[in-house]
């Protein structure tokens, strides 16, 4: 092993489109990374491709790798363990990282740990703050906003989550998405919704808060997305692309969406850390780079007296470096078979 006198594991990720793998220590080190995003291939087509996710997972998992194998300075027999997200997510996407790993561990004889991708994606807030020197960010309430998730959990600790609520539709991101599509903006629209609505008057169109006030910790985008549509064309058959807007009136649209997503998120969280009684929040997902949404959960963080811990922004998104959470399941024990299967779909509950 090169430099390194720590315990190292390998972690693979490959729930949607990144294919991804990092070399972290028991500390939460990262000697080796690699992410090979595959946006240009979904981009035509407005969203994740299920099977064309599938494929390019399998031309790039190997040389992923072992790229991040071979900056870590590491080899196969070095680690201490192999772990990968076995669910959610694509399950031809789940498929082969679970496979590659498997194949792996039984070929360097390494045990093999299970990570949930989203635990993974709250103890991305936990490796922010183990670097800056801090303590335990447990217990927590965990708002994850992806691409594919808009949940809160209530964390006892790292692996020890329980499920308090998440879309009954469309994930956050997933709207953002589909509202930039409408408009025209590219894919992944979030990046591109939020820079319009820098622009725009949140208060120009008066657009839902779906379940904001049903007492649960459910939400709800879909409705959103319709109310955004019909603002734009109206009911019936549209084809977007041919849609002429003023640049006024489409800033102003992202602005009065992107009021309408935040304000849930923010009271369904602020509700949700009332009602449990715990010190803080973490963030974690693509559109937790949000500004809109980091400036009205600091806010509220400052009114309501929590501490607020949103993943940094390279940590927001899907990668592997927050595979660190297996160190977690390795101090328990809990280690997976080479009988693991991949746990798809849009995870409720767990
Ligand atoms: O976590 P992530 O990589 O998604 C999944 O793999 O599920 O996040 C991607 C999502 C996309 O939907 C993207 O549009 C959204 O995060 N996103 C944003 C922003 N940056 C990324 N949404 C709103 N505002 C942003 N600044
Ligand atoms: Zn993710």
């Amino acid at each position: 092993m090169g430099e390194c006198d720590e315990d190292v594991l390998l972690a693979i990720e490959s729930t949607c489109d990144e294919t991804a793998a990092a070399v972290v220590t028991r500390s939460g080190r990262v000697l080796g990374e690699c992410i090979a995003t595959q946006e240009n291939l979904h981009e035509q087509f407005g969203g994740v491709v299920p099977e064309i996710a599938a494929r390019a997972h399998l031309e790039r998992i190997l040389p992923v790798i072992d790229t991040s194998l071979r900056q870590a300075g590491v080899e196969g027999k070095d680690l201490h363990a192999i772990a990968v997200a076995d669910r959610p997510g694509l399950a031809g996407s789940l498929l082969v990282g679970v496979v590659a790993a498997k194949s792996l561990a039984l070929a360097w004889q390494k045990p093999l740990v299970a990570i949930n991708h989203l635990h993974a994606h709250l103890y991305a807030c936990q490796l922010s703050r183990t670097a800056d020197g801090d303590a335990s960010v447990y217990p927590a309430i965990g708002l994850i906003v992806s691409g594919g998730h808009t949940t809160l959990y209530l964390c006892r600790d790292a692996i020890d989550l329980e499920y308090l609520g998440g879309t009954i539709d469309d994930a956050a991101g997933e709207a953002f998405d589909k509202v930039a599509a409408m408009l025209s903006l590219g894919f992944p629209g979030g990046v591109a919704v939020a820079r319009w609505a820098e622009k725009g008057d949140d208060q120009a169109f008066s657009f839902p808060r779906s379940k904001q006030h049903d007492g649960s910790y459910d939400f709800s985008f879909s409705g959103l997305k319709t109310a955004v549509r019909y603002a734009i064309v109206g009911p019936g058959r549209q084809d977007f692309s041919t849609l002429e807007l003023s640049d006024e009136i489409k800033a102003n649209v992202c602005a009065s969406f992107e009021a309408a997503v935040v304000d849930v998120l923010v009271a369904k969280s602020r509700r949700a850390i009332r009602e449990h009684g715990v010190p803080r929040l973490l963030v974690g997902g693509g559109v937790a780079a949000n500004r809109r949404l980091r400036r009205q959960l600091e806010e509220a963080a400052e009114a309501d007296g929590f501490d607020l811990v949103i993943a940094p922004p390279e940590l927001c998104t899907d990668n592997a470096v927050m595979g660190a959470i297996a160190w977690k399941k390795i101090d328990r024990n809990d280690f997976a078979t080479l009988d693991l299967d991949i746990t798809p779909g849009l995870q409720r509950g767990f």
